[in-house]
């Protein structure tokens, strides 16, 4: 198989960096998604793999690394529009520890690269019992691709840096359309009315917003991260699943120690890591879990955390926060995740790191 690729594509043109690229590329990478699976109103996906979707009785997302951090983003929208239960699995312990499948499972693999070893080898087992499957993939001749059931291809251009940015908001799109072609044939009213294609605008144009800010991220990697060991992200349900591929990001590219915490987990033992200065990124999109996050962020702050908000609603001051342009909170961390991969780009950058090529790091993991 040869993957055909655009020299503009894989040139960095005017950038230092791939990974930068990257990032800046998002807005773009929305609206392809948006065009390429509308025509008008109507979603264009294979009628047969609608069906299976459809019919099963739960859905089992499996992947690794940022791509199984844009499944726990992707199963509250599967939940959500298709009515439809969800389980997110680690690929790694998946296949080896797979637990009581369902009676009608049907098996969702992501995969930026649709050849990682991990995920394969619960595909060949999935294979073997005779069960569906679809790989939404960026390479869609890849080995996932060709072994699965169907594919649906992400869209998001050749990703070079090793660190994955725009096939994690690409994958939360795709895995949206997904989700709302089933929720419409199966009839469910909140896919009925949810407007996809006018929340990917308003992404596309939120994350512009976002990357034209780029000193001010440069600003912030450097007052909250120039001297730090260790940094937090802490939020609660969507914001939770994006603290975990916020706190991935910084920690594959800056070497900072990085956590993702459930914001109501603080009080059952990781408050205790939270001295004078160390820095906390609190995600504030979640509505319902919004009024105790704060009362984790006050926790915090008494303790002398360095707190910086980041939310689509005011709760500091300006210099503590960023005001995030606002978006359906289901698709929120499409635009939420860009200030983390800022910060974690210029964390990089500062310390003198190569943020394309980290070290211990492969883009592509083909052994198990
Ligand atoms: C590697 C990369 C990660 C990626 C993971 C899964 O570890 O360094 O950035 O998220 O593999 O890759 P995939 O191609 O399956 O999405």
């Amino acid at each position: 198989y040869t993957v055909e690729l655009d020299a503009s594509d894989i040139s960095k043109g005017t950038y230092a960096n791939y990974m930068l690229k990257e990032i800046d590329e998002q807005p773009v990478v929305m609206r392809k998604i948006s065009s390429h699976y509308f025509d008008g109103k109507d979603i264009k996906i294979d009628e047969k793999m609608l069906e299976d979707v459809a019919n099963a009785d739960r859905l089992y997302i499996v992947a690794a690394g940022t791509s199984y951090h844009a499944g726990l983003v992707g199963k509250d929208i599967f939940e959500n529009l298709t009515d439809v239960p969800v389980d997110v699995e680690l690929a790694s312990e998946f296949g080896y520890h797979m637990p009581k499948l369902s009676k009608k499972p049907f098996f969702i693999f992501l995969s930026q690269s649709g050849e990682t070893a991990d995920s394969r080898q619960v595909l060949v087992k999935v294979n073997e019992l005779g069960h569906h499957s679809l790989t939404m993939t960026n390479v869609p001749n890849s080995t996932l691709s060709r072994e699965a059931t169907y594919t649906m291809e992400l869209l998001a251009g050749p990703e070079i840096a090793v660190a994955s940015t725009k096939a994690y908001t690409a994958q939360i799109a795709v895995e949206s359309v997904l989700a709302k072609a089933v929720g419409e044939y199966k009839g469910v009213k909140l896919a009925q009315e949810f407007d996809l294609q006018g929340q990917l605008a308003l992404a596309a144009n939120a994350i512009q917003t976002i990357v034209e800010e780029k000193d001010r991220f440069k600003k912030i990697a450097h007052d909250y991260l120039a001297n730090s060991r260790d940094a937090f992200y802490i939020g609660r349900g969507i914001d939770y699943a994006l603290s975990l591929e916020a706190s991935l990001k910084l920690k594959e590219i800056s070497y900072i120690h990085a956590e993702g915490f459930a914001a109501g987990e603080l009080k059952h033992g990781t408050i205790s890591l939270i001295e004078k200065d160390v820095p906390v990124f609190a995600y504030v999109n979640d509505g319902v879990g919004a009024a105790h996050t704060r009362g984790n962020i006050q926790e915090v702050e008494a303790r002398g955390g360095h707190v910086l908000v980041i939310s689509s609603k005011k709760y500091a001051e300006d210099g503590d926060q960023v005001v995030l342009p606002a978006v359906d909170e289901m698709i929120s961390p499409i635009v939420s995740v860009v200030p983390a991969q800022l910060i974690a780009y210029y964390a990089a950058l500062e310390r003198g790191n190569d943020v394309d090529k980290p070290r211990n790091l492969a883009k592509s993991v083909t052994v198990e």
